[in-house]
């Protein structure tokens, strides 16, 4: 061998060096669960579309954050199934909400686990889109401005029934702006925003449709949320929500968004978040059941890569699989 050959592979030799020399660890507390929560007893409706995933009655909701608070997964953020819809989605804001009962009942069982609650509207409307419409035939549209005083106070109730985070989703202009003023003049100047800054217009959330009952009932959310061909313009929908006083920055989708992360991390570094969505998960699981995919490595592989780009929380259907594997 006439050139020097530098011996990469010394140091994969055994798992013994590998651990040494691992530039990555997940962490049970990097983890967050999603829940989708509605009315009624004794319910857990499984989701088609998204396997191991339901909707739970408050009851059957405790006894799952019991399990996660177990596993030693810090946080959950909930979505809310009313009991009704209408034009505006006024039963966001209503302080006996779904969402807002729920948190009530799991800060009085599970005082630690973190609440983190989505802000949005697709949930509460009765057309599905993530605020109050204006306008009329095809050119109805989202008004922006109409939502932001609607985001406030949903965001208000939230935190006043308990939520420890508010996690607005709706892609609107100004909202962490508006929804900071709003807790801060409802002398909730400590509930942390942790916004959906970079969250793009993306198939991978098909099956949360499913699950949240929030499929736009005409059109698209591309007016809103981003085009998921552009890079530069997520650090600015970033830069401006930190501007507004966002406490922690979310990329969603994850793993299609690797490059955001990281450039989001870089940037601002400021605690990010990336959400592993439902289609993300309904990939992995439809693949595992068919046999063609190992889950678990697949799980672990996505996660780290996840974590890798940057992100500091991992938001995840898989949280309390992935705990109990991290502790194995
Ligand atoms: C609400 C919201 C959505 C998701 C989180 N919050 C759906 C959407 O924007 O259509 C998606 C989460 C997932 O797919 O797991 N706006």
């Amino acid at each position: 061998m006439a050139f020097p050959i530098h011996r990469m592979r010394r140091l994969r030799a055994t798992e013994g060096l590998r651990r040494m020399v691992r530039e990555t660890h997940l962490s049970t507390d990097d983890l967050v669960m999603p829940l989708f929560v509605r009315p009624g007893q004794g319910i857990d409706a499984p989701i088609a579309s998204m396997p191991g995933q339901s909707q739970l009655s408050i009851d059957r909701l405790l006894h799952r954050c019991g399990q996660i608070h177990e596993l030693g997964v810090p946080a959950v953020l909930l979505f809310g199934l009313p009991e009704s819809k209408d034009e505006v989605g006024s039963s966001a804001w209503d302080d006996n909400g779904i969402v807002q009962q729920a948190t009530r009942a799991i800060k009085k069982s599970l005082p630690e686990l973190v609440v983190i609650a989505d802000v949005c509207f697709c949930e509460y409307t009765d057309h599905g889109h993530c605020g109050v419409l204006s306008g009329s035939g095809a050119g109805r549209t989202v008004d922006n401005d109409a939502t932001l005083v609607n985001l406030a106070r949903q965001s208000v109730s939230l935190a006043r029934a308990g939520v420890d985070i508010i996690a607005p989703s709706d892609m609107m202009d100004g909202r962490v702006g508006a929804i900071r003023r709003g807790l801060d003049e409802a002398g909730l100047a400590d509930t942390p925003i942790m916004s959906y800054a970079a969250k793009y217009a993306s198939g991978f959330y098909g099956p949360f449709r499913d699950a949240a009952e929030s499929a736009p009932a005409f059109g698209d959310r591309r007016s809103y949320q981003m085009d998921p061909a552009n890079g530069d313009e997520a650090l600015r929908e970033v830069a401006l929500d930190v501007e507004e006083g966002a406490d922690i920055v979310m990329v969603k989708p994850a793993l299609a968004y690797l490059d955001i992360i990281r450039r989001v991390k870089e940037t601002f570094r400021l605690p990010t978040a990336a959400y592993h969505v439902s289609g993300e998960y309904s990939m992995i699981k439809a693949a595992a059941e068919r046999g063609w995919l190992d889950e678990r490595r697949i799980v672990m592989e996505t996660l780290t890569a996840i974590k890798r780009a940057g992100a500091d929380i991992l938001i995840t259907y898989y949280a309390p699989e992935a705990a109990a594997w991290i502790e194995e």
